[in-house]
């Protein structure tokens, strides 16, 4: 665990970016596939529709246009950016995806790297991220959270194959002399629980040479017990929030933004419901996406930056859970240009 840390030394967030596959699945869809309906999955989830990787499309272009969208927000040359994080639990290539990222932005002064932390990834990528920058290591930094799930969805499985979806979003940031955006954040893990939600190898062993086996590299589809995340969900997403804002005395009613990660609407409104935050202050877009996991805050971050919700000097809240089990929080300021 890496405890709250306040930042002394300036970070700002000066971009954004995101984007999602074009093949639209509406939950009627589903319905005709797994034993559902429009009426229990938007009552239980909020969920209406969720966008696939289709046959011309893939996680690392949708990643690098949302990386690209942030850097023309930040008005960076690419020669300038000295890192790219990949936050993803699905990448296209076990050795890292986040490479590839970097050569198809021509970032060629960046190294780069895969962060794996499921839900909880974007938030742990960004924290990562900030370490580089208040140490002076670094100066421009892109962390991008992107996953697509409908790979390792089962289908058939109505308990999961209604909740999830694919995306990318990013963030552009930079260290900054006047103004520190990032004021604290904190993570979690607890790998006791890390059977309430899984993506995990096959046990399946063959035959090597005489008298030794081999483990084919070979992965099961998502098992989740969504009753327990939502417990764990419900329960520590307060309680982190609450320390940090505890600890820099902010006040709930100061925040400008609630911008969890987007996995259940009742999630969302039962954390709200704790700081007394009104629903217009609590970012949502689970209708048109599901959960996207390690993409959802980033992809809604840009989407209400784009819309004009969030404005510059705006205090957001933040809070990333999910399986490991895993979770943690981040306070920052939106220093972008819109
Ligand atoms: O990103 C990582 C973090 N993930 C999460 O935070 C997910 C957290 N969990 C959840 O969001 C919710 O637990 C779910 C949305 C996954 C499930 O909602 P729930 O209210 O906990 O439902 P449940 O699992 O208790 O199921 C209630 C009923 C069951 O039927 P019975 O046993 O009461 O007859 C399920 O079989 O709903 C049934 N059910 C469905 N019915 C129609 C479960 N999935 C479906 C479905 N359509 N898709």
């Amino acid at each position: 665990m890496i405890s709250n840390s306040q930042c002394d030394s300036g970070i700002s967030f000066v971009g954004c970016g995101s984007s999602t596959p074009q093949k639209i699945i509406n939950n009627d869809q589903l319905g005709q596939r797994v034993d559902t309906n429009n009426e229990w999955i938007q009552s239980r989830t909020g969920i209406s529709e969720r966008r696939v990787i289709g046959d011309n499309e893939s996680l690392i272009d949708l990643a690098t246009d949302a990386a690209l969208k942030a850097i023309r927000m930040a008005n960076w040359d690419v020669k300038t950016i000295d890192l790219i994080i990949l936050a993803t639990s699905t990448p296209e290539d076990l050795f890292g995806s986040a490479p590839k990222i970097q050569s198809n932005l021509e970032a060629s002064n960046a190294v780069a790297f895969d962060l794996t932390a499921a839900c909880s990834g974007f938030l742990f990528a960004l924290v990562t991220a900030s370490q580089y920058l208040i140490s002076g290591s670094m100066k421009r930094v892109v962390v991008i959270g992107a996953d697509q799930l409908s790979k390792w969805v089962d289908w058939d499985d109505r308990k999961t194959c209604v909740l999830f979806g694919d995306g990318a979003g990013a963030v552009a940031i930079e260290t900054s002399g006047e103004k520190n955006g990032l004021i604290g954040y904190d993570m979690k893990s607890d790998g006791s629980k890390g059977g309430c939600l899984n993506l995990s190898q096959a046990n399946t062993f063959l035959d090597l040479v005489q008298g030794a086996t081999h483990q084919k590299g070979e992965y099961l589809p998502i098992k989740m017990e969504g009753k327990e995340v939502y417990k764990f969900a419900v329960k520590e997403v307060p309680i982190i929030l609450g320390e940090l804002l505890d600890k820099y005395k902010i006040d709930s009613e100061s925040i400008d933004w609630l911008l969890l990660h987007q996995a259940n609407q009742r999630i969302l409104d039962a954390v709200a419901s704790r700081f007394s935050i009104p629903s217009e202050k609590v970012l949502s877009n689970l209708k048109d996406y599901g959960n996207t996991s390690a993409a959802t805050i980033p992809l809604m971050l840009d989407e209400a930056v784009r819309g004009q919700r969030i404005k510059s000097g705006d205090l957001v809240a933040c809070s990333g859970f999910g399986a490991g089990l895993s979770w943690g929080a981040a306070l920052f300021y939106w220093h972008g240009p819109y």
